[in-house]
């Protein structure tokens, strides 16, 4: 992300990100989040949420698991601390974690891989700290998704992430269609460069570097020779079409 230095620390951040959870409009996303997690990880298990923002995620978590709640941004997580006393969280960077090899039953994240340019290297250490036959867990907006464009085009929400206008909308949902059917054969991962400088909507995805999809991640697991038992979120509507899944659900199992 260039103009500006991690700016999950910053307090429009904090604010935007605090005011969310409190106002109960991240409830039924992570909600979803936390039944996806429940179809492959049994209860019990230790577990680490990675990027977990304000820590709403975790503490929903830790009613069936023993959770670490994991963020880079200091601000937020001290939010977290206080909010949420029973549940451990710690600061962490997702790209070279404290965690010994190994540590947990499984790691996830939510919305959160889309924000990361050094995509591999994150998703190396989410392998790493897990257990052997432990789950890696990723659930992410897929704004490849021609179904977002589409949604963004009939209704005003959305807009931000793909476009301002119908205009850019249209323009984003045609790039979708090429995305969606070039990806299976490019290797490559796809990113935008956020000019989020003076952005008043940050936290709407508006500061989405990476494009995330299931076909990058897919990819990846398996040359790590995992079994990725699945590729969409599917407890969120919509999400069980593959190719027009709103929401990726990539988990995948370290054999
Ligand atoms: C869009 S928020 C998502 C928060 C939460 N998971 C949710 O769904 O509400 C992305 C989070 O990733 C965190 N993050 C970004 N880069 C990170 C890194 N390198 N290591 C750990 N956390 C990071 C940010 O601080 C931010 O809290």
């Amino acid at each position: 992300m260039t103009n500006e230095n991690f700016h999950y620390a910053t307090r429009r951040y904090v604010n935007k990100i605090i005011t969310g959870q409190e106002s109960g409009l991240k409830t039924k996303y992570l909600n979803n989040y936390v039944n996806f997690v429940r179809k492959y990880v049994k209860e019990g298990s230790k577990i680490l949420d990675l990027g977990c923002g304000a820590g709403l995620s975790s503490s929903m978590l830790s009613k069936c698991y023993k959770v670490v709640g994991a963020d880079l941004s200091k601000p937020v997580l001290n939010y977290a601390k206080k909010r949420f006393k029973n549940v451990k969280f710690q600061i962490e960077d997702a790209r070279k974690m404290s965690f010994r090899d190994g540590t947990f039953d499984a790691v996830m994240a939510c919305g959160f891989i889309e924000h990361i340019n050094e995509v591999e290297n994150v998703l190396s250490e989410m392998l790493r700290v897990t257990k052997k036959n432990g789950y890696v867990i990723i659930v992410s907006p897929s704004w490849f998704s021609p179904f977002r464009a589409m949604k963004a085009f009939l209704t005003p929400k959305g807009h931000e992430t793909i476009g301002r206008n119908r205009l850019q909308i249209i323009g984003w949902f045609f790039k979708s269609l090429y995305y969606t059917f070039q990806k299976p054969i490019n290797p490559n991962y796809s990113f935008r460069n956020p000019d989020i400088f003076g952005e008043e909507l940050v936290g709407d995805d508006i500061d989405m570097v990476y494009i995330a999809n299931q076909y990058d991640l897919k990819k990846f697991f398996e040359k790590r020779g995992c079994k990725v038992l699945n590729t969409n979120a599917d407890t969120f509507a919509f999400s069980s079409i593959p190719f027009l899944a709103a929401w990726l659900g990539v988990v995948a199992k370290k054999v």
